[in-house]
């Protein structure tokens, strides 16, 4: 009996906590890739004079499938994403451009290490429309 209460415990607790990871990372990470990424991550779009732009360094991150091809879960260390925001700011590779957006802080930096350490599950987000603003 005892032993059917922890396993149902601990089935809901594990279902809930995937779920509640997915919400994390829409509330606490995705509105700063929005903000100081998705600019010049994106997908392909035509400006109003009708020349396509493409996503720089070919990566996209304004949807979930672009997103997870620079991240590895559970593994913030070897994330190509995580990786270029940590540099030094001099450097060339750093993220996003010196100049162009604010740096991440350190709140983000530790929303962002924390949802890639858990799993890097987007939750219930489809990406980001950004059509409306070019
Ligand atoms: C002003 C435009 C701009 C913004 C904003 C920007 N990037 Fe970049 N990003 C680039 C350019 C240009 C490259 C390609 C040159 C290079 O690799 O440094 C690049 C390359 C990258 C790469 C390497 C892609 C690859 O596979 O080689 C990653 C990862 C990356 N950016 C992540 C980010 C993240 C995360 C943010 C937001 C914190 C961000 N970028 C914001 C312009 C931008």
């Amino acid at each position: 009996m005892v032993l059917k209460v922890i396993i149902i415990f601990f089935a809901i607790g594990n279902f809930s906590s995937s779920n509640l990871l997915g919400s994390e990372f829409i509330k606490k990470v995705l509105p700063t890739l929005q903000k100081k990424c998705m600019s010049c991550h994106r997908e392909p779009y035509k400006t109003k004079y009708g020349r396509v732009k493409k996503p720089k360094g070919k990566l996209i991150l304004n949807t979930p499938n672009g997103l997870k091809k620079s991240v590895i879960p559970n593994n913030p260390e070897q994330s190509p994403l995580f990786k270029r925001v940590t540099l030094e700011k001099e450097d060339d590779e750093f993220m996003p451009p010196q100049g162009k957006e604010d740096p991440l802080t350190k709140n983000e930096l530790e929303n962002l290490r924390d949802w890639i350490q858990s799993g890097a599950k987007t939750g219930t987000w489809k990406g980001t429309d950004l059509s409306k603003q070019n």
